[in-house]
């Protein structure tokens, strides 16, 4: 017999909670960091500003600046016995899952010292030294995929410069900066920097509120934002285009598959568990898309097949109905091909400019002792709800 028991499923301790770190209205298309509006801190931060002032709650003043941009330099290597880690990964393993290796692993490296052992401004070392490590990883694990020796960072470049540097550049074909490009990252990492309790950042809150340090909570994270659905959607979506783009453009045909019921096809980029309006990071990027490819002089046939395509998706009931908008992973993808990412990179991208969010908020849990209790969801129970036990010889 089945029966339904209804829990007191009550308040799914990791349904909901408070925060001070983003505010998301999703109805209205508004994002905004600490009460800073993204469209002001994408257009005139450096993204270690905007990671600062997620971890601390305040912009840094040029003081703060410097000494964090210091601190981005100081800890930028890895220890020499990780390095060789990256020869055990098989050749095409991917960044994102040696980006989460890696991560975890900084733990045995780098013992993490406790909130309240290493304060400085609500940036501690230990937060500061995987901000750094981990922009090191992420481009050790492109070099690794392709086959290419590793590059150091520098001590004089910035964030963003620095990860060009190490991804780009050869000892037979020296990488020259583009400024374009440093900025054209800047923008999107700052876009990416947090969005209140998305699945990935559940995970490292869920994760972490059972004791578990920094990194490996981070770690956590990075898998879950993986998925096609939440981080994965950005390379997903360069997929979908370039189908549509060799399909000679046949849009019906997707927008058709996109509307079946019983198909399994979405549309990448498109629609939100939030935003029931345009997803305010993607204005911004579609519009860095213009300024960015005309800046590089690129006429990527992509772009014409994503405007295309959201115009006839715009233009379709059974869309607008639903309210499916361009969400942040839309448009990215045109902008990390322009700068030269691969598509296998682009979820690791995405997890560099999540990063700060994450920290915030495992720091957030972690220091707010009344809310930091254990996440423990709830179910409803829909199974069988009782039985008398059969013998094996009766069965
Ligand atoms: C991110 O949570 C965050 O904040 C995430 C994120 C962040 O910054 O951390 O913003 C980053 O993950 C953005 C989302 C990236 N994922 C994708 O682009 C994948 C494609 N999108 C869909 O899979 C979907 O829209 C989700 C997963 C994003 C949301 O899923 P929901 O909430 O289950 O969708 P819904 O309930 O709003 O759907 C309502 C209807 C359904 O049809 P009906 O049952 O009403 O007939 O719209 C349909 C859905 O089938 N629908 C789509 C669609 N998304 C929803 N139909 C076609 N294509 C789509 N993309």
């Amino acid at each position: 017999e089945t029966g339904l028991i209804t829990l007191d499923s009550g308040f799914m301790n990791t349904g909901s909670c408070q925060s001070q770190i983003t505010y998301l209205d999703g109805e209205q298309g508004i994002l905004r960091y600490r009460g800073y509006d993204i469209a002001d801190l994408a257009a005139r931060c450096q993204f270690i500003e905007v990671a600062y002032l997620l971890l601390n709650g305040e912009l840094p003043n040029a003081e703060e600046l410097l000494q964090f941009r210091n601190d981005m330099t100081r800890y930028a290597l890895l220890h020499e016995d990780m390095i060789h880690f990256f020869d055990h990964f098989p050749p095409n393993a991917s960044p994102m899952s040696i980006l989460s290796t890696m991560v975890g692993t900084l733990h045995d490296f780098y013992p993490e010292m406790d909130l309240d052992e290493d304060p400085y401004g609500g940036i501690t070392t230990t937060t500061a030294r995987l901000l750094s490590k981990i922009r090191t990883i992420a481009a050790f694990s492109y070099k690794k995929n392709m086959g290419q020796p590793l590059v150091y960072p520098r001590a004089d470049l910035s964030y963003c410069a620095n990860f060009l540097h190490m991804i780009f550049d050869r000892p037979n074909i020296p990488y020259e900066i583009d400024p374009v490009m440093v900025s054209a990252l800047n923008k999107l990492l700052i876009l990416h920097a947090d969005h209140e309790q998305n699945c990935s950042t559940s995970t490292v809150r869920l994760v972490g509120s059972s004791g578990v340090r920094l990194y490996p909570s981070i770690s956590a994270g990075i898998s879950a934002l993986w998925g096609p659905l939440h981080g994965g959607a950005n390379a997903a979506v360069m997929r979908m285009l370039e189908k549509i783009e060799a399909d000679g453009r046949n849009y019906d045909k997707y927008l058709e598959m996109a509307k079946d019921p019983e198909g399994s096809f979405r549309l990448s980029g498109f629609g939100h568990r939030v935003y029931k309006t345009y997803d305010p990071r993607a204005a911004i990027i579609k519009q860095a898309c213009h300024d960015v490819l005309g800046s590089l002089k690129i006429a990527d046939p992509l772009l014409e097949v994503a405007l295309e395509l959201e115009a006839r998706v715009s233009g379709d009931d059974y869309f607008r109905e639903r309210n499916l908008y361009p969400n942040v992973d839309f448009y990215s993808g045109i902008i990390y091909r322009a700068i030269g990412i691969p598509t296998n990179m682009f979820t690791v991208m995405f997890a560099l400019g999540r990063l700060p969010g994450w920290i915030a908020h495992w720091q957030e849990m972690n220091l707010d002792k009344d809310s930091s209790r254990i996440g423990r969801p709830r179910q409803v129970y829909t199974g069988i709800v009782s039985r008398p036990f059969t013998e094996l010889e009766e069965r």
